[in-house]
């Protein structure tokens, strides 16, 4: 088994990754670590424990950071996670609570505990993780890996027409993590906008008639709803986070370049992520993805 941690905005498609993580047994979900950005982090924080409580999981959580490193915040995506961040979902508080340390320490805690063996899944904003290799910068050589949800490297962002949601909404944290020296793998919008989640899929999951599959069938039919209003026709939406998790199960699903990354910080172009190759390129960019592989496989495990 793989030892993970995964630092999740807990919106939608946060919480597919997290069912799908949690119900492959390749990986050991040993903690999750929460940002904000799909919503304020109580919001996210609270979400990931509705999600585990959902799925009859008690994976520990640790709330982490609130805000950018240097930005005030902006708007959350209410229209496409909903104002709750769970497609308006939200039924009741979760019974659990996160643990009292912060995301960062316990980053910083058990990639010195267990050194070389543990992989983060980053999929929101990169503040927790830049906090983290500010604070102890030895860490960059203790995390086996980081597989990152961000970007648009070769294709246009899904916030405006050059960024990526995750990046430009902490883009001084994307860029201080690609610049760390930390094993980066970045799932950008390149490979994740080619993994559609068909709206068919959905009656399948309400025929298994249990809390989990209806509650996640629901909050994805709002997310599938938003798609539509900016894709006419798309018939689905798009499976940015699992396939970060898809691809630290089986990394077959996607062929890799090494690049160099730099993040635009300012002007019309902030929060672009802009492959170069002056010096030795160190970060992993997925530039192809065996989609139907994947949704196959997400769909065997999720329920
Ligand atoms: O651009 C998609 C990413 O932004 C996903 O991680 C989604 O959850 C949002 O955080
Ligand atoms: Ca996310």
């Amino acid at each position: 088994m793989k030892p993970i941690i995964l630092d999740v905005d807990t919106g939608i498609d946060d919480a597919l990754a997290i069912a799908y993580a949690l119900n492959s047994p390749e990986l050991e979900v040993i903690g999750l670590t929460t940002c904000f950005g799909n919503g304020p982090i109580e919001y996210t924080t609270r979400n990931t424990l509705v999600v585990l409580e959902k799925l009859g999981k008690t994976v520990p959580v640790y709330a982490g950071a609130d805000k950018p490193l240097k930005r005030g915040l902006k708007k959350f995506p209410t229209h496409v996670h909903g104002e709750d961040g769970l497609g308006n979902k939200f039924d009741k508080a979760p019974a659990r609570e996160a643990e009292s340390e912060g995301a960062v320490d316990y980053i910083i805690r058990q990639v010195k505990k267990r050194p070389n063996e543990i992989t983060i899944i980053a999929v929101g904003p990169l503040t927790n993780l830049a906090l983290a290799v500010k604070k102890e910068p030895e860490i960059a050589s203790l995390v086996k890996e980081v597989v990152i949800m961000g970007g648009a490297v070769f294709t246009a962002g899904n916030v405006t027409p050059y960024s990526e949601a995750n990046v430009i909404t902490d883009p001084e944290a994307a860029d201080c993590v690609f610049s760390s020296g930390l094993p980066v793998t970045i799932v950008g919008l390149d490979v994740t906008m080619k993994t559609l989640l068909p709206k068919e899929k959905l009656a399948d999951w309400s025929a298994l008639n249990t809390e989990a599959a209806d509650f996640f069938a629901d909050m994805t039919r709002f997310y599938m709803q938003s798609y539509e209003t900016f894709h006419p026709g798309i018939g689905g939406c798009a499976l940015h986070d699992p396939l970060a998790v898809g691809i630290t199960i089986d990394p077959s699903f996607v062929k890799k370049e090494k690049w160099n990354i730099k993040v635009v910080l300012e002007g019309e172009e902030i929060g672009r992520t802009v492959a170069h190759s002056e010096g030795e390129p160190k970060i992993q960019v997925c530039t192809q993805v065996e989609a139907e592989t994947f949704l196959n496989h997400f769909l065997s495990r999720i329920f």
